[in-house]
């Protein structure tokens, strides 16, 4: 473990010596504690408060991108079938489960997976999600590998609700359980909140570490002992999220993409969604709040949206291209949060509104680090539930809608 003085230092070159400041006051083992944890934290992600540092204000020319349509699909239907069903039954796919999350906007105090949707019954997002894979186990014959991200604050709970529920009858030595990356929380002055006083406020550092996170926890040996070829990552909270899509899987792997994309058309010009296009050429998404209006409501010579396509978090990458740009930096952004800090009387303090950023890095710009993507458009009303709020838009009854038309027992 580094000394009293290196973290000195390190805490000097970032403007960070206040977290030291009651460091005499602690026992031996909040020290020790403490002093690993300013060894563990990656100060650089400060370096993003620099305004010219940010991601959003270096972004280059955006220009529409096709995809295969829902039709193209439909007609094609047998073909991509039968590629992905060869490719899953080959062992050559695995699913990633993105589950590090807070799930602050849904306000449940337990991992979102572990949320019941149900109504007469129970029903958990975690369920839902499996009960979705186990569909394809059934039609393919053979269990995929399930990879399930979590994080240090989520980590026991999440396992341990797996344990206890069987794995919804999914086999158990298919499921490997990892814990992503954390980052340290500051004010907006740019300096750390503490948590208590041998503990800096850190918090889960983005989506986008799955593939690091991956390779830390020494799961890439895993993959590779496997013979995994294609990766298919999706977000926890779609309950009606299509994981290890045969035809999805087999359209990307008959198109020659190194990576493929879900998407839905936009609903309107206004939705709030980011959208999959090209950035100098290269695959990339713009989010809703960095396109102008002009952008929003470009039309194609057929009258349709030019920037149509929206994500859905259900992206499939070739474990090749992944390991090729795991050490090329991912765009880190700033976000504005909440974050609890102890105050001067050393009392935690639970703010009422933002006090501060948090570091993310997110898996939609992994889209840009790859030479193309082949964007594949799923029917929104059958492949697109968020649970992402209490009530209103992408909310629990707007799911529960969903699952019911989709003929899901609630
Ligand atoms: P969101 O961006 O919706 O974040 O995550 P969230 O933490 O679930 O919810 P809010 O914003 O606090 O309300 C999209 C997906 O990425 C995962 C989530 O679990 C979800 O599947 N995620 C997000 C991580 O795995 N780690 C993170 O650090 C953040």
């Amino acid at each position: 473990m580094i000394t009293l003085d290196t973290a000195k230092n390190v805490l000097k070159k970032y403007g960070q010596e206040h977290i030291l400041a009651g460091y005499e006051e602690l026992d031996e083992r909040e020290k020790v504690r403490l002093l690993s944890q300013i060894e563990m934290t990656d100060f650089s992600v400060l370096e993003n408060l620099n305004i010219e540092n940010r991601h959003s204000s270096k972004r280059g020319k955006f220009e529409p991108l096709g995809a295969v349509t829902i039709e193209d699909i439909a007609r094609n239907r047998d073909k991509y079938y039968s590629a992905g069903a060869e490719a899953i039954k080959n062992g050559k796919v695995a699913t990633v489960l993105l589950a590090g999350g807070q799930g602050t906007r849904l306000g449940f105090d337990k991992p979102k997976g572990m949320f019941d949707i149900g109504v007469t019954k129970e029903l958990y997002i975690f369920e839902c999600l499996i009960n979705n894979m186990l569909n394809v186990v059934k039609d393919m014959g053979v269990y995929i590998p399930l990879y399930i991200m979590t994080s240090k604050i989520n980590h026991n709970e999440t396992v341990d609700f797996f344990e206890k529920k069987n794995y919804f009858g999914y086999d158990r030595k298919y499921v490997r359980f990892f814990i992503q990356d954390m980052a340290p929380s500051v004010d907006f002055n740019g300096k750390i909140y503490m948590e208590s006083k041998s503990e800096i406020s850190v918090s889960p550092n983005g989506n986008g570490g799955w593939f690091s996170s991956i390779v830390h926890a020494g799961l890439l040996k895993d993959i590779r002992n496997k013979g995994i070829e294609w990766i298919n990552v999706f977000a926890v909270d779609n309950v009606l999220q299509q994981i290890a899509d045969p035809c999805f899987i087999g359209a990307v792997i008959n198109s020659g993409s190194q990576s493929g994309s879900k998407v839905v058309s936009k609903a309107s010009p206004d939705e709030r969604v980011g959208v999959l296009c090209t950035e100098d050429g290269k695959p990339a998404i713009v989010e809703y709040y960095e396109m102008t209006s002009e952008m929003r409501e470009l039309l194609t010579a057929d009258g349709e949206l030019a920037y149509k396509y929206g994500v859905i978090l259900n992206y499939l990458f070739s474990v090749d291209r992944l390991e090729k740009i795991i050490s090329e930096k991912m765009p880190v952004h700033v976000v504005t949060k909440k974050i609890p800090y102890i105050n001067e009387k050393g009392e935690l303090t639970i703010p009422e509104k933002p006090n501060g950023y948090k570091f993310e890095t997110l898996v939609l710009d992994m889209v840009h680090m790859q030479e193309s993507c082949l964007l594949y458009e799923v029917e929104r009303c059958k492949e697109f539930a968020p649970v992402k709020n209490a009530d209103g838009v992408d909310s629990v009854d707007t799911a529960r809608e969903l699952l019911r038309i989709n003929g899901i027992e609630l």
